[in-house]
């Protein structure tokens, strides 16, 4: 069973693609009832595979710390969705952009999770006007080449996710309401909001063109692990 050391948050980087580390039937058989059913529902096979895939690794991973088989966890949803376990002692969450997955695990406290590839297709001067704080517009109109511009574009984005998702509030929480403070083209910290206080941490993925932000409800000291360290 995985426990945790030094680092309180183990973070999960899975390429829920066709080359990912378990296959499609491994991830199938890990499913319950109900997201088979919901995995049944999707009209197109890609947007399939990929549920199925971010669904079946995500038990994996838990049962790695829970000890129990995969499709025997319980998940149970907050009021806008956040999915939870409430059997054990775990805080988890999960995001998924195209074929990558992350996940956060912890013992720590509520944590939030988000992922966002670059070349994702949106407006991104349309988005940060409307949804971002003048701040956040101010560093971004800084930036003179598109591409570092696009860039910031994203982690902003992913900061802000994340911390919709920490306390399971979701788009409840207004995004202009999240001011997000940067240094080195990174987010670093919450400046707004204050309640609950939520720390941020920008973590960089190999191998991907994209960005990726954690926030939790107490102080992150994370490391990134490969599903193949689950043994
Ligand atoms: C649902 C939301 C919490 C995240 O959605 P998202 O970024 O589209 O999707 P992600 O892949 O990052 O996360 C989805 C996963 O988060 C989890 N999740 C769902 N609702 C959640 C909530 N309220 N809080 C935390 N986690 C949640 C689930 O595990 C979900 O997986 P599933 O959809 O496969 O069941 C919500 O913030 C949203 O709809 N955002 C839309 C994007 C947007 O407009 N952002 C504003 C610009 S900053």
């Amino acid at each position: 069973m995985i426990t945790f050391g030094q680092e309180n948050t183990h973070i999960y980087h899975v390429d829920i693609g066709d080359g990912g580390p378990l296959d499609y039937t491994n991830c199938w058989q890990a499913l319950t009832p109900s997201e088979q059913a919901r995995a049944e529902r999707f009209r197109f096979d890609l947007h399939r595979n990929r549920y199925v895939r971010a669904h079946g690794h995500v038990r994996h991973i838990l049962a790695a710390y829970m000890d129990v088989a995969p499709s025997e966890i319980t998940l149970q949803t907050g009021p806008r969705g956040k999915p939870f376990i409430s059997s054990h002692d775990l805080y988890f969450n999960m995001s998924h952009s195209a074929d990558t997955a992350v996940y956060a695990v912890t013992q720590s406290g509520e944590i939030g999770i988000d992922v966002e590839m670059f070349d994702r297709k949106v407006e991104i001067d349309d988005l940060s006007r409307h949804y971002y704080t003048k701040a956040e517009q101010g560093a971004l109109a800084a930036l003179t080449e598109a591409a570092s511009r696009r860039e910031l574009f994203f982690w902003l984005w992913t900061a802000k996710e994340a911390r919709m998702k920490v306390t399971g509030e979701g788009l409840a929480l207004d995004p202009r309401h999240i001011d997000v403070a940067i240094e080195a083209g990174r987010p670093v910290s919450y400046r707004k909001p204050d309640e609950p206080k939520a720390s941020l941490v920008p973590i960089e993925l190999a191998k991907i063109a994209g960005a990726c932000s954690v926030a939790g409800l107490f102080e992150p000291r994370f490391t990134v692990k490969s599903i193949e360290d689950l043994g």
